[in-house]
């Protein structure tokens, strides 16, 4: 069982808090913990402090379900407070109190199973143990804080022959043809899997968005023919991620994607600007999102649209490989 007593608990949040509203006023209060799986994972300071705690949770998910698409079947999630100053060592002992514990799990060297750290991108004392511990990071979770943002004085021109219009039901193909295009491409950077379920999983996702009177759900077509697709989440759908940030209400973008082909002709600036004018009209200050860390088309895509990283998302596949 983690040792840690509600008062040094208490010390640990106050410290991350305070640092946390320093480096980047977008992140939440520190998480509510989980019930975590009871591995000992609290690395000891001077005088009865605590430098360091974790809670490890173990994850499996559906088999029928897009979270196996995004990500490795089974994870087993860390949660870190870290009290500074010293960040680095504090996070490398508690790096090594986690690798013990994934060490001694029977799926440690599992392929499609994954230890992972969604740690802060501001924080970037973290990053050195994480790369040391045999962490990479895969994903992040960009942020758009309309607040920053100056609307622009005109619409912006469309490329010629192109044309954006909200998605209906009866476009449910094309869009789910655009979303598993999108799955192949970040199948390339490692955290993605395309699964035999992938493509009734989201057409089962695609279906519950166009299901809304007003779907968030975009289609972009040149010269009548679909050539691209955006498809995000209203607050309510978003609930899910907005803990993952400290400003509400969120929206959440879950799938853009443009046929090869087509790409860098302004296809993809089109339909963000329908998302980011119906959120500024719904009043929603703020979108999330989620890219491959190395795609190279979405990371200076999402940079250029406004979005920069909030939480940089280090996975090692199998949790054995965590040293
Ligand atoms: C990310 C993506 C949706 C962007 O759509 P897009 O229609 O290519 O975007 P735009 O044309 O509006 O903007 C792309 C920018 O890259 C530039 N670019 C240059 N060469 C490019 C190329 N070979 N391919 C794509 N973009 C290129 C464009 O000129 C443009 O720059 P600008 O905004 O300074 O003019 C699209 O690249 C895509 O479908 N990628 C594969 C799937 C993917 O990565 N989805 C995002 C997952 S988070």
């Amino acid at each position: 069982m983690s040792t840690i007593s509600s008062e040094a608990l208490g010390y640990l949040r106050d410290d991350v808090r305070a640092r946390w509203r320093v480096l980047d006023p977008l992140l939440p209060e520190p998480a509510p913990l989980p019930a975590g799986c009871g591995a000992d994972l609290v690395v000891p300071g001077a005088g009865g402090a605590v430098r360091a705690a974790g809670w490890c949770r173990h994850w499996a998910g559906q088999p029928d379900s897009l979270d196996i698409t995004w990500g490795a079947a089974r994870q087993y999630e860390l949660t870190a407070l870290v009290a500074g100053p010293d960040v680095r060592q504090g996070l490398d002992e508690l790096l090594s109190r986690w690798r013990e514990h994934l060490a001694e799990l029977p799926d440690a060297a599992a392929s499609d199973c994954a230890a992972v750290v969604t740690w802060p991108s501001r924080d970037v004392a973290g990053a050195l143990p994480l790369v040391r511990h045999g962490l990479t990071p895969l994903a992040v979770i960009a942020a758009r804080d309309a607040r920053a943002r100056r609307a622009p004085a005109q619409a912006t021109q469309l490329p010629p022959g192109l044309r954006v219009r909200r998605a209906a039901p009866s476009d449910i193909d094309v869009v789910v043809a655009l979303g598993m295009e999108v799955i192949r491409f970040d199948a390339n950077f490692g955290g993605v899997t395309e699964r035999t379920s992938s493509e009734s999983a989201m057409r089962q996702e695609m279906e519950g968005l166009l299901s809304h009177r007003q779907p968030w759900v975009w289609l972009a077509e040149r010269d009548g023919e679909p050539v691209g697709m955006l498809a995000a989440e209203r607050p309510e759908r978003a609930r899910w991620i907005a803990p993952m940030a400290g400003l509400a209400p969120v929206a959440y973008l879950q799938e853009m994607g443009v046929w090869a082909g087509q790409r860098g002709t302004g296809t993809g600036a089109a339909m963000a600007a329908e998302l980011h004018r119906e959120t500024a009209e719904a009043g929603v200050p703020l979108i999330l999102l989620h890219y491959a860390q190395v795609n190279p088309l979405s990371a200076p895509f999402w940079s250029r649209q406004g979005y920069r990283p909030l939480w940089t998302i280090w996975e090692a596949w199998p949790p054995g490989a965590v040293r």
